[in-house]
């Protein structure tokens, strides 16, 4: 674990109920340092900008980690992007501008890889942002994305705020949504198999060729990335980093095919059976991996490996199936 420097410090985490704020608030709770502030949704709704701003001003934290968002898969983006760029942009200006308004010294904002041109090349450096096209079903919700970017940035050059960005690739392990409707693919796969196991099927389908490569990040790593990011001094920040290209990826640097990786979960989860693909579904992207010597260079690189997090985060499943949000 890297070493806090945040002891003494009111620490806001913003969306602590979803899976990064649970995961940061888990690290950030292992390390016992600090003084922890959490609200519910129900508590405290961040587009509200007067809530936010009472908020700030009653409890006057000095660290922010903004991992609240309205989140979704490309079904929700679809029939939703209204409600996904206008909830996302209220949640960063309202939370950005308090935080400037009421002295927080260091703010961290999560964002995602999606903010990245569709065809941007491989591995995707930070230097990529804004050099293209976006995918466009996530459009509104990216561009929601770069503008929280691009507050800290302008908060940062205009008044002298150390507000940081963290842009991580696809997240898996505990709290993760598990609905088969609109699941990222570990989720997807891991209750897939563990269905076909428990019915004793004799094959699981995946969707696609198998062939595109993609990036998983464990969430316990991200959040030990965030924590690690948000100890570092000023001067050691933008040393690595440029004031309007202030983003640094999180990842492993590596990729697996989803042939490999629908393997290692039938291995995890203990399927005998066949891995059939159909190739009549979409593949997407052919690949999609961050460049992660930013973050290396901070001083951080990923340690859980695939399998190991995959085994974990079966297991958390096999002990939360009954209350997931499904
Ligand atoms: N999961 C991934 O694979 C992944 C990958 C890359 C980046 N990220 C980034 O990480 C961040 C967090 O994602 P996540 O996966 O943790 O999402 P999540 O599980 O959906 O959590 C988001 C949290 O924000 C809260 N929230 C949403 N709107 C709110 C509002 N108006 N007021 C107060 N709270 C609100 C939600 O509360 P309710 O549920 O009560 O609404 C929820 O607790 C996002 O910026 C996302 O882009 C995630």
């Amino acid at each position: 674990m890297s070493r806090y420097a945040g002891d003494g410090q009111r620490i806001y985490v913003a969306g602590h109920r979803g899976m990064v704020g649970a995961a940061i608030l888990r690290r950030l709770a292992g390390a016992g340092v600090g003084e922890i502030l959490t609200r519910t949704h129900r508590e405290l709704d961040l587009t509200d900008t007067r809530a936010v701003e009472r908020f700030f001003a009653e409890t006057r934290p000095s660290q922010v980690y903004l991992a609240a968002a309205k989140v979704g898969g490309i079904q929700a983006n679809d029939r939703f992007p209204a409600e996904f760029i206008h909830q996302n942009l209220m949640i960063e200006a309202n939370i950005i501008h308090a935080a400037w308004l009421h002295g927080v010294e260091r703010l961290l904002f999560l964002g995602s890889s999606c903010i990245y041109p569709r065809l941007a090349p491989q591995p995707i450096t930070e230097e990529a942002l804004l050099t293209g096209t976006l995918e466009p079903t996530n459009e509104p919700y990216a561009i929601a994305k770069i503008a929280g970017i691009k507050l800290c940035e302008s908060y940062n050059r205009q008044y002298g705020t150390d507000f940081r960005s963290l842009m991580p690739t696809n997240l898996y392990g505990p709290g993760d949504n598990f609905d088969l409707e609109n699941s990222h693919v570990i989720p997807a796969l891991l209750r897939k198999f563990h269905a076909a196991k428990s019915e004793g099927a004799p094959a699981v389908t995946v969707w696609g060729t198998g062939t595109p490569r993609r990036e998983f990040l464990h969430v316990d790593d991200l959040a030990d990335a965030c924590v690690h990011l948000m100890g570092l001094g000023v001067e050691t920040y933008r040393a690595h980093t440029r004031p309007m290209c202030s983003h640094v990826n999180a990842g492993t640097g590596e990729d697996v095919s989803i042939r490999e990786l629908a393997e290692t979960i039938g291995d995890v989860v203990g399927f005998k059976g066949e891995i059939r693909f159909d190739v009549d579904k979409p593949d997407g992207t052919p690949r999609k991996l961050l460049d992660v010597s930013r973050l290396a260079a901070l001083g951080w690189t990923a340690r859980t490996g695939l399998r190991e997090g995959l085994a974990q985060t079966y297991a958390w499943f096999l002990e939360h199936r009954d209350m997931l949000r499904t």
